[in-house]
């Protein structure tokens, strides 16, 4: 078993996952992107010296850290008694000399848009090639209806802003999407009077509950048939604050289901976030059978953290309610791994989003249990996977490698089946793992995961 702190040779190019290992042990979970990205950008806006603990030192989060030291903004990272702290100097911004490049980072370049639209300043903004396929029209439509100087070809990226003066909008958002919701409070702050976000159906809410925390509370009225009214007042300025980043739900689902299908497989994952508008894959997973145990349960700079503790389990397969989806948008490719273990089929509906993640991820998620020998199903917002009662054949023999298309949960989600299955399976390249889960590999091999580059 390989130590958690041993490094691993590099990400790029193919690996292998290899099942015969039970999975024992503890890990913590990484820290939680969402929120680290909005830690970040927030103590950034915030005139003084915030701090940020626990941190996410993914790919993706750093380049939002890059992005604000291009506007001026202070980053420095001390590394004190073994952990790292943030410190983020925030107050006035500048025209950055170059694009603003956010990478792969979805999260980053839109909560960024909302951030700098209205500001007299003149950027671009500008990403992969992932990111550049990435709808921004969503992010894009609400600033301008509030006055930004924002232009795109095709409402995707490039796109450049150049300042404005914002008005507050009463908006209702078109899908459930935390990043749109985010942009628009963030734009919100530096607009002139009131602006209103209706949500008919709640997406994860870290931008609300952490705005608290750095001085610009919200007012929010929750509709009796599940949605919500966020109100946000104009011309508010945000204040430093020290910030403890829970473990992240999204990354914590990899070494949990990994767990689940592994026979004499026992883990426990510590510090995870179990905002109900994130915890859907947790109680996915109940409904389906799996014996997980929820521990120690407490609150964190006003989100709930546990430890999850998981045994490996027979699994049967379910109809995820379509409602459910916003609550674990990201976790659907590794929890149709779980379907594939489980005996019966397993339904989910209402995932459309999925087609404009990091790559399709219908798509994505089918060919890579079809690679294994799953039987599935798919349609324009809906996916159906045939279970395999624990016997998941896994890769062919003399099988290409299963094509992460440069998408991070893809790469995790087709090792994680390797774990479990007859046969190995092999993925083209392993480097977008870094951007949401940078030592994925470390901690799946100190609970004894066989994880292997391939020559
Ligand atoms: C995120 C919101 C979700 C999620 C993404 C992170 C956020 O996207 O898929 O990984 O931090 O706000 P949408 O807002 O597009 O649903």
């Amino acid at each position: 078993m390989r130590a958690a702190n041993q490094p691993f040779p590099s990400l790029a190019g193919p690996w292998r996952s290899v099942s015969g290992s039970p999975l024992i042990g503890e890990v913590l979970a990484p820290g939680d992107k969402s929120i680290s990205h909005r830690a970040l950008i927030f103590a950034g806006l915030a005139d003084g010296e915030s701090t940020i603990r626990g941190l996410l030192e993914g790919d993706d989060v750093l380049r939002t850290a890059a992005v604000l030291r291009a506007l001026g903004v202070e980053v420095e990272r001390d590394v004190s008694n073994g952990t790292a702290n943030w410190r983020v100097h925030g107050g006035v911004w500048r025209t950055p000399d170059q694009a603003l490049y956010f990478g792969n980072s979805g999260t980053g370049c839109r909560l960024m848009m909302g951030a700098i639209a209205g500001r007299e300043i003149a950027a671009r903004f500008d990403g992969d090639a992932s990111l550049r396929a990435r709808p921004m029209g969503r992010i894009l439509d609400p600033l301008i209806m509030m006055g930004a100087n924002a232009a795109s070809e095709e409402n995707k990226l490039p796109a450049h802003f150049s300042g404005g003066a914002l008005n507050g909008i009463e908006y209702t958002l078109p899908v459930a999407s935390a990043q749109i919701k985010s942009a628009v409070l963030l734009a919100s702050l530096g607009a002139t009077g009131t602006t209103s976000i209706i949500e008919p159906t709640p997406s994860r809410d870290h931008t609300e509950r952490m705005l608290a925390a750095f001085g610009a509370p919200l007012s929010i009225e929750e509709n009796p048939n599940g949605g919500r009214k966020i109100i946000s007042q104009g011309g508010q300025n945000l204040t430093p604050a020290n910030i403890d980043v829970p473990g992240d739900p999204s990354s914590a689902a990899f070494p949990v289901i990994a767990a689940l299908i592994t026979p004499g497989a026992h883990i426990v994952v510590r510090n995870v976030l179990m905002n109900p508008l994130r915890s859907g894959v947790f109680t996915t997973l109940k409904e389906m059978g799996a014996d997980l145990s929820i521990e120690n349960e407490r609150m964190a700079n006003g989100e709930p953290i546990a430890d999850i503790c998981a045994r490996h389990s027979p699994l049967k397969g379910v109809a995820v309610p379509a409602s459910r989806a916003p609550s674990m948008i990201d976790e659907y490719p590794i929890l149709a791994v779980a379907a594939a273990f489980a005996s019966g089929d397993t339904y989910m509906p209402g995932i459309e989003e999925l087609r404009v993640k990091e790559t399709d991820r219908i798509d994505a998620t089918t060919a890579l249990l079809q690679a294994a020998g799953v039987e599935t199903d798919a349609g324009p917002d809906w996916l159906r996977v045939v279970g395999c009662s624990g016997n998941v054949r896994g890769g062919a023999p003399d099988a290409a490698p299963v094509k992460t298309r440069h998408d991070h949960r893809i790469a995790m989600s087709a090792l994680v089946l390797g774990l479990a299955a007859d046969n190995p399976m092999t993925i083209d390249d392993a480097s977008m793992i870094a951007t949401s889960f940078p030592n994925f590999f470390t901690q799946m091999a100190s609970l004894g995961a066989q994880l292997t580059p391939v020559s």
